[in-house]
């Protein structure tokens, strides 16, 4: 059994009779996500989605979660109804193929919706959270974000990004009684990545089901765990890269090579 002293969440997330938010609900891993704090007693769970699903049991609020406006009236919205939200899934994300000839267009879209809204959602919900001690952030990055995405300028710089402010997240208000959790799968099948064969570069060690993310999701944060990774070998990877840098990048050149030039 891991020891809880060890994690760096001081607690471990329970979700009967949370109030619960999925952003990208409607869809891949966000809508497995929801399913599983259903069968695991939330007591609602509510999805923040530019699309619609069509969901009948669940609160749905159409917002684009990378423009500040749109979030913060949502949440407003939220509060009238729920004086505690337990968890924030901040999950919708895009990918994208691109390279160095990227437009500004092209980046701040990508930016506002993978890296701006953890900062929109955030806040507006942290000072309610702080001032009842309760709240959790589960963040959706991406292998990408430990280590590269090759193939896309956008989806690495981003990923990363979202792994910087997740930790930042936890050292900041970790003491204050705000649980994080960061979520750093490789490739997973969802709509995401069905048009890309065996998951492409991102399914080189195998391709989870969206249900099986989920699941891991709440089971490592039912344990109070802050790192994610559904799949195991991505825990080497870091190890790797971080004893020779040098020689992880000539690696991943390789990886390059091979599924994009
Ligand atoms: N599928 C993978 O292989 C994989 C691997 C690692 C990380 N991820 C990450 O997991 C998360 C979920 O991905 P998925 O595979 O389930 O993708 P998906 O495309 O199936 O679902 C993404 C959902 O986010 C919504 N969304 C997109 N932009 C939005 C915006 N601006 N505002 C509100 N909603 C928006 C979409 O409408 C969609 O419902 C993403 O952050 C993705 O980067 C996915």
């Amino acid at each position: 059994m891991e020891n809880l002293n060890t994690f760096a969440n001081k607690k471990a997330f329970n979700p009967l009779n949370t109030i619960c938010i999925v952003t990208g609900g409607s869809s891949g891993i966000g809508l497995e996500l929801i399913k599983e704090l259903k069968s695991r007693k939330a007591k609602k769970v509510i999805n923040i989605d530019i699309k619609n699903a069509g969901q009948n049991d669940i609160d749905f609020f159409q917002c684009d979660v990378g423009n500040s406006e749109s979030v913060k009236v949502v949440f407003s919205e939220i509060y009238k109804k729920y004086e505690n939200i337990d968890l924030v899934c901040c999950n919708a994300g895009v990918a994208r193929d691109d390279d160095g000839l990227a437009s500004e267009e092209h980046w701040n879209s990508v930016w506002k919706t993978n890296v701006l809204q953890h900062v929109n959602i955030v806040r507006n919900c942290i000072s309610k959270m702080v001032e009842k001690k309760n709240g959790w952030f589960l963040i959706t990055a991406s292998a990408a974000g430990l280590l590269s995405q090759v193939g896309s300028a956008t989806y690495s710089t981003t990923k990363h990004a979202t792994v910087g402010f997740a930790e930042w997240l936890s050292i900041t208000y970790g003491d204050s009684g705000i649980g994080v959790s960061l979520l750093c799968p490789q490739g997973v099948n969802t709509p995401m990545t069905k048009n890309i064969k065996d998951g492409g570069v991102a399914g080189i060690n195998g391709m989870l089901e969206a249900s099986e993310v989920a699941k891991i999701s709440l089971d490592e944060m039912c344990k109070g765990k802050f790192l994610i990774t559904p799949h195991k070998i991505v825990k080497k990877y870091i190890k790797i890269k971080s004893e020779d840098p040098d020689k992880w990048i000539i690696g991943m050149r390789k990886l390059y090579k091979k599924y994009v030039n």
